[in-house]
């Protein structure tokens, strides 16, 4: 008899796939990015990511209840101020824009869900980078990480329960944790962008959040081909005391999603950026990808390379078709 071994035998009904299934995707696996506008009264739409707004104060608290009632595991806030200055300063006031839709927030979700805030400068910097510029216009790590320091603190008091620190300055994860623990607060977590990669990938949301950046930030964000250098990223925040890690972008980096996983003893998150949304959503829009399956083929793919969560602007719908 030939063939001696048949594989499809265990494709043959629904039924029989679904019980040989080796990946799982949960909608508390999903992460549901949002966006808050300063001083806007409706929300306003990214041209390059169809379905995805900045919102109002209102819509955001709205939206985010309909995302946790969709059951996603978790919100990532970030802030577009109306104003910006060099140090970015309205990330560290208690009344900027992203810390008053922190509390905002807590005060309507309570711990019915994980909040999570993008700790960094560079929606609230007039130059657009990540931190603070030196007299030749480079990036100021030390200077940067003790505004990330107070930035941490003021989103801590603001009611997250987790802070994304986002910008690549080495020593990040250390004084966050740091001025956490000397406020006394122990229970507030850190998700680390711990390996992040300078891609091209985020486009579409530089113009989600206004940026203002000209250049690059190849100086402190990883070349796309160092999976080495990723790893030391990761064991570094981890010694420096965070909670979780994270890869970013996720599409282009699965390799490196499977090697974090297998070499952390935290849980791994990858974060599915706008430009990998923004390409599904185009060609889905065009007619040439079905969109709902190109979705979960995605979330389903990033998952099995080892990633415990995903960000994703799908994160409520994704949440919505698997319940
Ligand atoms: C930095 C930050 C960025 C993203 C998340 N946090 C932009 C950047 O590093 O340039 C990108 C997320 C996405 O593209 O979906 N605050």
């Amino acid at each position: 008899m030939f063939p001696e071994h048949r594989p499809r035998r265990l494709r043959t009904t629904p039924a029989m796939r679904r019980l040989v299934g080796e990946t799982e995707l949960r909608p508390r696996q999903l992460i549901l990015p949002m966006f808050v506008a300063e001083g806007i009264d409706t929300p306003r739409p990214i041209s390059s990511m169809p379905g995805v707004v900045q919102h109002t104060r209102d819509t955001l608290r709205k939206a985010a209840a309909e995302a946790v009632n969709a059951g996603v595991g978790g919100l990532m806030l970030f802030g577009i101020p109306k104003t910006r200055d060099a140090e970015g300063s309205g990330a560290i006031d208690p009344n900027g824009i992203l810390n008053v839709a922190l509390r905002d927030l807590r005060a309507e979700l309570g711990d019915s869900t994980v909040l999570m805030a993008d700790t960094c400068l560079d929606e609230f910097t007039d130059h657009g980078h990540c931190g603070v510029l030196d007299a030749e216009g480079g990036v100021d790590n030390d200077a940067t990480l003790r505004l990330y320091a107070e930035m941490g603190l003021a989103q801590a008091e603001a009611g997250a329960h987790l802070l994304g620190p986002s910008g690549m300055m080495d020593g990040q994860v250390g004084v966050i944790r740091g001025a956490l623990d000397r406020a006394g607060r122990t229970d507030t977590g850190i998700l680390a962008y711990s390996a992040k990669f300078a891609s091209a990938f985020y486009g579409p949301f530089r113009e989600a959040v206004d940026s203002q950046l000209k250049g690059d930030r190849k100086t402190y964000q990883q070349d796309p081909g160092n999976v080495r250098e990723a790893l030391r990223e990761i064991e570094l925040d981890i010694a420096e005391g965070a909670d979780m890690v994270m890869v970013k972008p996720a599409l282009s980096y699965l390799d490196v999603i499977r090697a974090a996983a297998e070499a952390s003893p935290v849980p791994v998150a990858a974060y599915n950026i706008s430009g990998e949304y923004a390409m599904v959503e185009a060609a889905a829009a065009n007619g040439w990808l079905d969109r709902e399956r190109t979705i979960l083929e995605v979330l389903t793919s990033i998952r099995r390379a080892g990633a415990d969560m995903i960000l994703t602007y799908w994160a409520a719908e994704a949440a919505a078709w698997l319940d």
